[in-house]
């Protein structure tokens, strides 16, 4: 005898959530096949029952979350935000429904109140759909990857900057004209800093840190910067010296703890992230006995991201058909998450620099005061205009001006910082028009 139907309650009929009714609906003996059991979509919750939806049938439309949830077995949160998703996610779970989410700002600020509820209550917290849209990336880390050791995750999980970026590299555009663009075209929000700033890739760098090193990475200790500082100017030099830039988050185990931080970044062209062009996404994962894995495809949009969604669904339902529970938090390992100062990185820096004798030298004992190793410098003669970061600009101006890119090993946050300073202090230096990080060599 066939299974009896599980009940799907859907929070939010957006761009995903449309596309999640539309896959129950029109993938429905496809998915009763794979899980056992019929899914039945008993309801949608919206703010506006009006509001013009093409292909849901308004007969599913509720603004009553709360009696929709009570009625469901697996409730499927695409609202975003954090409330009224947690109130409404932990009344499901404490009804005995198992939740599926996207909402990464969620969990990253709150995620192991929903953990702890599951527990108590013996159902499933799934989401995929929260990290990088449609790729597979949390369900490989958490379940694939669980017999291994992650030494390191470094994501593209923004498309929004990563088109921005992509956009100034190849078609030489502002930062502004390229945000503008990308709003054109839907990727950016009419207020885009949640994006441009990081903050929607600093949540999932938490989540995904969390998952990697069985953790629990608060997103306050993220350390996160966006690229609303990179210049034209900047993307033009990466790429001169054989690099892109890309905003990355990454986590990563050192000797002391866990590094966990989002910032604009210089990749060399040689490195598969380099390649990740547009509003695509990718994570590249290094693990002690896989060794170099990597994720690509599309980190937002309706069907992509619904199809994450169904799949944590098939995956939730089976658990009920079947019995048993998927993952549960995993947060046993005693791993600090480290201050940013304490990140190693290699850094490029450019400064202007006046152009007599002695003056690398003076900036080369700079570095070395504070034991930051130089890797490779390179003098040319300076770009037209000057983008001071710093500026002293002590020397007589009718020197000529020569333009120093330092690419340096391995340094702490705070070593670079204090090399900078002393750097931009020295009589000789006009400016540091830039500091950039590199990685992923
Ligand atoms: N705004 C995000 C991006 C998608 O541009 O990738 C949702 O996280």
């Amino acid at each position: 005898m066939p299974a009896p139907a599980l009940r799907i309650a859907l929070l939010g009929c957006g761009v995903v959530g449309t596309q999640v009714a539309r896959l129950l609906r029109e993938q429905a003996d496809d998915l009763a096949a794979r899980v056992g059991a019929p899914l039945e979509l008993v309801g949608i919750a919206v703010r506006d029952v009006d509001a013009p939806r093409d292909g849901i049938d308004p007969a599913l439309l509720t603004t009553d979350a709360e009696s929709l949830v009570d009625r469901a077995d697996i409730v499927v949160e695409v609202i975003g935000g954090l409330e009224p998703p947690r109130a409404l996610l932990l009344r499901a779970i404490a009804a005995g429904a198992s939740v599926v989410t996207a909402n990464k700002a969620l969990l990253a600020a709150d995620g192991p109140s929903l953990y702890a509820a599951a527990d108590a209550a013996g159902v499933d917290v799934y989401f995929e759909a929260a990290v990088a849209g449609a790729i597979p990336i949390v369900r490989p880390v958490r379940e694939s990857l669980a017999g291994d050791r992650v030494q390191r995750i470094v994501g593209i999980v923004n498309g929004t900057t990563n088109y921005v970026l992509d956009q100034m590299a190849t078609e030489h555009l502002g930062f502004a004209e390229a945000v503008a663009q990308a709003q054109g075209l839907g990727y950016a929000e009419a207020d885009p800093t949640a994006d441009v700033e990081g903050y929607d890739a600093a949540a999932k760098a938490a989540i995904l840190a969390s998952l990697a090193f069985h953790i629990r990475v608060p997103l306050e200790d993220v350390h996160r910067e966006g690229i609303t500082g990179v210049t034209a100017e900047d993307v033009a030099w990466a790429a001169s010296t054989g690099h892109v830039v890309k905003l990355l988050a990454i986590a990563e185990r050192t000797d002391d703890g866990v590094s966990v931080r989002v910032h604009p970044a210089l990749v060399p062209v040689s490195h598969p992230l380099a390649g990740v062009r547009g509003a695509f996404n990718a994570v590249f994962v290094e693990a002690e006995s896989a060794g170099e894995l990597m994720f690509y495809g599309r980190g937002a949009g309706g069907a992509p991201t619904a199809s994450a969604v169904l799949g944590d669904v098939v995956s939730a339902a089976r658990n009920r058909v079947l019995g048993g529970r998927g993952p549960v938090e995993s947060s046993y390992a005693d791993l600090p998450v480290l201050p940013a100062s304490a990140a190693m990185t290699r850094y490029q820096v450019r400064v202007d620099v006046v152009d007599r004798p002695g003056v690398l030298a003076q900036v080369a004992a700079a570095l070395a005061d504070h034991g930051v190793s130089i890797e490779a410098v390179r003098q040319s003669q300076a770009p037209a205009a000057p983008a001071a970061v710093t500026a002293t600009a002590t020397a007589e101006v009718a020197d000529p001006v020569a333009h120093l890119v330092i690419t340096t090993h391995t340094a702490t946050d705070a070593a670079l910082a204090a090399t900078v300073e002393a750097v931009g202090t020295l009589d000789a230096v006009l400016s540091v028009r830039s500091v950039l990080r590199v990685e992923g060599s």
